[in-house]
């Protein structure tokens, strides 16, 4: 690790401190990694110890060194900031209209058929300035961050233009520069639908996103998503795609198997992507593929509530030996919901997800969907991202629902300063201040 400013925050007395750094097999307190009045300690964005309380010993000060933030946390639990590894963080207009026609029995390609669907918001988004869309963008992480999430996944694909995705990706890149924010992790999405100019000719759009976009943004998104599903991409267009994205270097994502055994799930084990996401249709043989491959498989049960079908059951998914990642799949079509507590519930109330896998599901099998190993978990060398519950036993999660229980969460070591709900947040807000960072 490298040597660490002073220490700035300590949380002291953390009532319940999962750190989610257990193991399964060997560790009797199992993959939680529970500690009964715990103590978190970090340097700037940096985590430097993690243990009880009990045996911190106390920190020396250098002399002419500001004191360290010390915080009392008892009768809360503290854990890692939840990470959400699946959104379309950025976009203008909304579908309500839609939602209640489909609702009504209108299926999602027919709505797509006379206009609607993904194109109806690449319409919205091309036509919004630039400035609606950073206020947009930066008050759905701000509620993303007021309900436990510290780093979301964005992902373009309603510009679907080399300019209107260069813009995606320079507007996710200013939120990235905000101070106070959730990290965002940026991926290229222009294969999400085929754009209106291109109807006649697809192969030319995809001859497009090869050709021109995928080299132009390499370096500026970390992954390359691609939504494989009947009337969007098909197989071989979308292992096309996904392969001139890895030979560029770009991670891989696929939007598998979410309406139809669409083939997305084969190609996303056959090509080692890092996730593959929705997967509500793979078959056992699809899940032992991707098990093989260490693929994450991302669920994201908001879209089963919006478009009242049924829920993927989690334990075939844990069956197979996946790490099963949870995402909200924040978008205006079919899961709008900034919210990770929500996803939570449903996935234990509806997928019959164990709550310790489903806490996994969105700390450290989320980061691994976005190939992070510094997040997640609470551990020396991890980023000082961590959200304070006001509860006093994990169990409440799912259980008390509907409700925001978090307090509070600390990115890269800092509370943001748009949030004022604790006293963490002002007596931090101060003293951040104090030292004009
Ligand atoms: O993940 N499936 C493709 N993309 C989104 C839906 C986007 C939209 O309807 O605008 C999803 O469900």
């Amino acid at each position: 690790m490298p040597a660490l400013p002073p220490p700035t925050l300590i949380l002291r007395h953390c009532g319940m401190l999962l750190t989610m750094a257990g193991d399964r097999l060997v560790d009797a307190r199992g993959p939680l990694g529970i500690i009964a009045d715990g103590v978190v300690v970090c340097h700037g964005a940096i985590i430097s110890f993690v243990g009880p309380d009990a045996a911190y010993a106390g920190l020396a000060c250098a002399p002419g060194d500001a004191p360290p933030l010390e915080i009392d946390l008892r009768d809360r639990v503290v854990m890692p900031g939840l990470v959400d590894p699946h959104t379309h963080l950025i976009f203008a207009g909304e579908r309500a209209d839609e939602y209640h026609a489909r609702l009504a029995g209108a299926t999602y390609a027919e709505i797509a058929a006379r206009g609607g669907g993904i194109v109806a918001t690449v319409r919205a988004t091309r036509a919004a300035a630039d400035a609606s869309l950073l206020a947009l963008a930066r008050d759905r992480l701000r509620t993303m961050a007021r309900y436990g999430t510290t780093t979301v996944e964005a992902k373009t694909g309603y510009g679907l233009t080399p300019e209107a995705e260069d813009r995606l990706l320079a507007l996710a890149a200013a939120l990235a520069a905000e101070p106070d924010l959730p990290q965002i992790i940026p991926t290229f999405l222009g294969a999400h639908a085929i754009p209106p100019e291109f109807r006649d000719d697809r192969a030319a759009y995809v001859a497009l996103l090869r050709t021109e976009m995928l080299p132009r943004f390499t370096g500026r998104a970390r992954f390359c998503d691609v939504f494989c599903e009947s009337g969007y991409f098909t197989p071989e267009e979308s292992r096309a795609i996904l392969s001139t994205a890895r030979d560029l270097g770009y991670r891989l994502k696929v939007h598998a198997n979410q309406m139809g055994a669409s083939g997305g799930a084969a190609i996303a084990a056959e090509l080692g992507a890092t996730s593959a996401d929705h997967l509500d249709y793979a078959d056992d043989h699809d899940l032992e593929r991707l098990a093989a491959a260490g693929v994450v498989a991302t669920l994201l049960p908001g879209c089963s509530l919006m478009s009242n079908l049924p829920y993927p059951d989690a334990r075939r998914y844990l069956r197979h030996g996946l790490r099963v990642a949870l995402a909200t799949n924040l978008n205006p079509g079919t899961s709008y919901t900034e919210n990770p507590q929500l996803i939570l519930a449903l996935a234990i109330a509806q997928m019959g997800m164990p709550i310790a896998d489903a806490l996994l599901a969105m700390t450290r099998h989320a980061a691994a969907a976005l190939a992070l190993d510094d997040r997640g978990v609470l551990a020396p060398g991890a980023r000082a991202d961590l959200s304070i519950w006001s509860i006093r036993d994990y169990q409440e999660i799912g259980y008390h629902f509907g409700t925001n229980l978090v307090e509070q969460v600390i990115i890269g070591g800092r509370a943001p300063a748009y949030e004022d709900r604790s006293r963490l947040a002002r007596d931090s807000h101060h003293r951040n201040a104090d030292r004009s960072v």
